[in-house]
């Protein structure tokens, strides 16, 4: 008979309900986990990770424009794992929205949570090992970062019990390197923390009162991982896996795409249906389906969202980021530049 997976029996629930503000103006037309990666959405990369180790069955948190994600998957299945939908009233924060999920998927066992915008290769099978090992009622997966002030900072004691959780300390402050990678294993009675339907922070409540009742645990990995949260990240993201980091194949252009055989294209991700017309360069950058880059444009380290157009002789660089169907006039030059300006964002 087959092997059963490690983590069978398990639920998930994944935390996809955040505005995704660093993402503006990408996740003004849909929430950050259903951006592109490559091909497939986050969200559907982080599901079929989880449905590899055996997961039976996802939890998703949803909060902001939870229609998105309805639609995209409406057979209540994503890469082939039963999903169930828990739709937040109003935001509840990472520790309201985990118990409201949990309470309204009727969780009563060990479970998991994660942060839905996060890529990585940890070996949330080996997490719930030491787990089990400690008896503790929460383990948090820890990576080494270089720069540990926009992350929950987790300094550890040699047994592996977290003596400390400073969500985003100042720069400079932060005793150790080793951050939360947003993924947990998690006792039912965790949940007893948090308040029914209010907001509530793992990060900076939930965590800290289990520190002081010497309840929580952290397991440190060195396993790819990145927080694609923000446009830097969400193109290196791309670029890992261009570079085969991922170790996974992946087709820089969509089969659909066209590109024309006098464009010059590096290091790029072209997804479905989007189109690079001659003496067009796009290089180090993302362009989304449907996305149309004009004769001469110029694209360096930049992302470029579904159906936008980029005008003919355009130069786009250093992390410049166009909206979904957005038009970008010919002969535009911009470093870093937004379209739309946030000066246009709804507040
Ligand atoms: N349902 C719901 N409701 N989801 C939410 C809410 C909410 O009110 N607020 C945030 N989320 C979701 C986001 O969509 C995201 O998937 C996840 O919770 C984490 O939120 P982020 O906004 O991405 O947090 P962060 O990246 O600044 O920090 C978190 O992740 C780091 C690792 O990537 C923290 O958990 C840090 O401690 C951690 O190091
Ligand atoms: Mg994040």
């Amino acid at each position: 008979s087959r092997r059963r997976p490690p983590l069978a029996d398990m639920k998930a629930v994944i935390l996809v309900g955040g505005f995704g503000t660093r993402l503006r103006p990408l996740t003004l037309s849909v929430p950050k986990q259903m951006l592109p990666m490559g091909g497939v959405t986050m969200l559907q990369r982080v599901v079929e990770h989880l449905g590899g180790l055996g997961v039976e069955e996802v939890v998703l948190s949803l909060g902001y424009q939870p229609e998105v994600f309805l639609k995209e998957f409406p057979d209540g299945e994503i890469a082939g794992v039963p999903v169930r939908y828990a739709v937040e009233p109003e935001p509840l924060d990472t520790g309201g929205a985990i118990a409201f999920a949990a309470r309204h998927a009727g969780i009563d066992s060990t479970f998991l949570a994660l942060n839905g915008d996060v890529l990585t290769d940890l070996d949330v099978a080996e997490l719930w090992a030491f787990h089990r090992s400690t008896g503790g009622a929460a383990t948090i997966a820890l990576t080494e970062v270089e720069d540990p002030s926009r992350y929950g900072v987790v300094p550890l004691a040699a047994d592996g019990r977290v003596e400390a959780f400073i969500e985003k300390p100042e720069p400079g402050t932060a005793p150790t390197h080793w951050v939360n990678a947003g993924t947990y294993v998690l006792e039912p009675d965790v949940l007893d923390l948090v308040p029914d339907g209010a907001r509530c922070s793992i990060e900076r409540e939930v965590f800290p009162a289990m520190v002081a009742q010497r309840r929580l645990f952290g397991l440190q990995a060195s396993a790819y991982w990145i927080d694609a949260g923000t446009p830097e990240a969400y193109l290196q993201a791309h670029l890992d896996m261009l570079d085969g980091l991922r170790g996974s194949f992946e087709p820089a252009v969509s089969d659909s795409a066209r590109v024309d055989a006098g464009a010059m294209l590096k290091r790029s991700m072209v997804g479905a249906g989007a189109t690079v017309a001659v003496g067009a360069r796009v290089v180090d950058s993302v362009v989304m389906a449907g996305a149309r880059i004009s004769a001469g444009a110029s694209i360096t380290r930049s992302i470029i969202g579904a159906r936008a157009v980029i005008g003919e002789g355009c130069e786009l660089s250093e992390l410049s980021v166009v909206g979904f169907d957005e038009d970008v006039p010919a002969g535009t030059v911009e470093a870093g530049g937004h379209f739309p300006p946030p000066t246009e964002w709804p507040a």
